[in-house]
């Protein structure tokens, strides 16, 4: 069967991705953020998924404003990289799953969350800037990706319970798939961040350090925050770690095994606009 081993989280800040293309990650600002994703290079060559189930959001890239899923699916065998301005970033393309995917989105729906299935679609900096960073630059990704796209860019966003609950169902899924699969899956966006109005700039490390605390001790918990808490708290982009909790949701703990082991765990203002913030969870 496939096994959820690991859960991943990390910001997906896009000025990481250009200081890489760019061959800025030598340079003192970008070297501190850098160095806390050394340890995460050598931990994933050590534990190799089969397969990352990566929950990220679009920016207005792949949906505009026409068309906005809450929750999406990627069941297509290869995702392009989006050009969002500059040009698409010179990463390698995307390989999916479709048999695990379409799996997944079988047994989530079945499970009462309405997913969207794209089988068609580009991925932004939400997706590849957190690939860039477990695996470096590379002529190709060493795995296969299910993206899982989750709106937190326009209003109603879901619920950080509900993204807590959605990744038990993800588990319930993955884990009925009858292939040997080592699975990861990785949660990306956030930590403190606004990127507009009067507050444009907002940061809370106590907030965010308080965050990872309670993501990896009291998940059930932290699912209850409304997501007024994390605009107010977190600044206006913060909302995008609710997606966080469809990663911890989907840990074995959950439904009864040990707790988790803390791996790893790095926090780092700033990168950009936005507090960075990383951590690994191993199953136990
Ligand atoms: C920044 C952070 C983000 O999460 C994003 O999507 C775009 C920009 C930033 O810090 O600049
Ligand atoms: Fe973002």
């Amino acid at each position: 069967m496939a096994r959820i081993t690991a859960s991943v989280y990390t910001s997906h800040v896009p000025a990481i991705g250009a200081a890489m293309d760019l061959g800025k990650t030598q340079e003192p600002y970008w070297q501190k953020v850098f160095s806390g994703y050394d340890f995460s290079r050598e931990w994933v060559k050590r534990n190799r998924p089969d397969v990352v189930f990566l929950v990220y959001n679009d920016h207005a890239t792949a949906f505009s404003l026409d068309i906005i899923p809450t929750f999406a699916i990627g069941t297509a065998a290869e995702y392009a990289i989006a050009d969002e301005g500059w040009g698409p970033r010179p990463v390698p393309k995307v390989i999916g799953h479709p048999e695990l995917a379409s799996h997944i989105a079988q047994s989530v729906i079945q499970d009462d969350f309405d997913l969207t299935i794209v089988n068609k679609m580009d991925v932004d900096h939400g997706l590849t800037v957190p690939l860039s960073l477990l695996f470096g630059q590379t002529e190709a990704w060493p795995c296969k990706v299910i993206p899982f796209a989750v709106n937190v860019v326009q209003y109603p966003v879901p619920s950080g319970r509900r993204c807590f609950e959605l990744g038990k169902a993800i588990r319930k899924a993955i884990e009925s798939f009858d292939e040997n699969l080592n699975v990861q899956i990785w949660g990306t966006g956030g930590m403190s961040h606004q990127l507009q109005g009067p507050r444009a700039g907002l940061i809370n490390k106590d907030w965010d350090n308080r965050f990872l605390d309670r993501l990896i001790a009291e998940p059930e918990a932290l699912a209850q925050v409304p997501h007024i808490e994390y605009v107010r708290e977190a600044g206006s982009e913060g909302i995008e770690l609710v997606m966080w909790l469809i990663a911890r949701g989907a840990m074995s703990d959950i439904t009864g095994a040990k707790a988790p082991t803390v791996a790893h765990r790095f926090y780092h203002v700033p990168a950009s606009n936005t507090a960075v913030g990383h951590m690994i969870l191993e199953n136990a």
